[in-house]
């Protein structure tokens, strides 16, 4: 792939949200998920864990579960400030339910070295704990997430699959993680809806000098 084309990949993705009925070949899938795995990601631990649900009734539980949790948080008087932006999230909660394949990502949490040093400090020292502190802002095993599943998306990007990322269903992560069997002491950080694309969006992005800044 010469630069022109990987340029084009990376500018010819878009997130989809509507999909043809057609099945995605579990091939297809598998190849996405082993590419995803050559990521970067914290230490090399690779604790991540890839569920993939074909079967229409899972998928419509979870769209069914973040709907009632949207519905909820819409009903909360709190909401009535933001009702126009609230309700139209709240109408647009559950669209992945109409995908053919809904992916959950999971990751086990990172403890770097260093992380074990402050962990055993930060109950009487508070230098470690600001330091700790720190490192939990920028979660390790998030970030790793994050790398892998960017990576699948390119990857589906390049198979003629459409996709979208989505971390809006952690509102109900208990419910889902239920419907998953979630693997042990790991947890969902996004699910990733996947078929064949059925409309293609367009979006811009900021100009490049406007978010750059080079410090000489
Ligand atoms: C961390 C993250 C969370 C996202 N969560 C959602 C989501 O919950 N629902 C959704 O429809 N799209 C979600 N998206 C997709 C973004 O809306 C999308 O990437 C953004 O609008 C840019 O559009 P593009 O991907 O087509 O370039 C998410 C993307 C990222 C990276």
């Amino acid at each position: 792939m010469n630069a022109q084309e990987l340029d084009m990949l990376i500018k010819g993705r878009r997130s989809i949200r509507q999909w043809k009925k057609e099945d995605v070949p579990d091939e297809l899938l598998k190849k996405a998920v082993e590419m995803a795995t050559w990521a970067p990601n914290g230490g090399n631990y690779q604790g991540w864990r890839f569920v993939v649900v074909k079967k229409k009734e899972t998928i419509e539980k979870m769209a069914s579960a973040v709907q009632s949790v949207a519905d909820k948080i819409a009903s909360w008087p709190e909401a009535m400030p933001w009702q126009e932006d609230v309700n139209r999230y709240q109408k647009n909660a559950s669209f992945f339910r109409n995908a053919p394949v809904c992916m959950g990502v999971f990751m086990s949490g990172y403890q770097s070295p260093m992380d074990k040093v402050l962990v055993a400090r930060e109950s009487f020292d508070r230098e470690a704990k600001e330091i700790l502190g720190f490192r939990r802002s920028a979660p390790t095993a998030i970030q790793s997430g994050a790398a892998a599943v960017t990576t699948m998306l390119l990857v589906f990007h390049q198979m003629g699959l459409g996709a979208v990322w989505l971390v809006s269903p952690i509102q109900a992560k208990r419910e889902i993680e239920a419907i998953l069997k979630a693997p042990p002491n790991m947890d969902l950080i996004c699910l990733i809806a996947v078929g064949y694309p059925g409309e293609s969006p367009q979006r811009e992005r900021k100009p490049v000098d406007q978010v750059l800044e080079f410090l000489y």
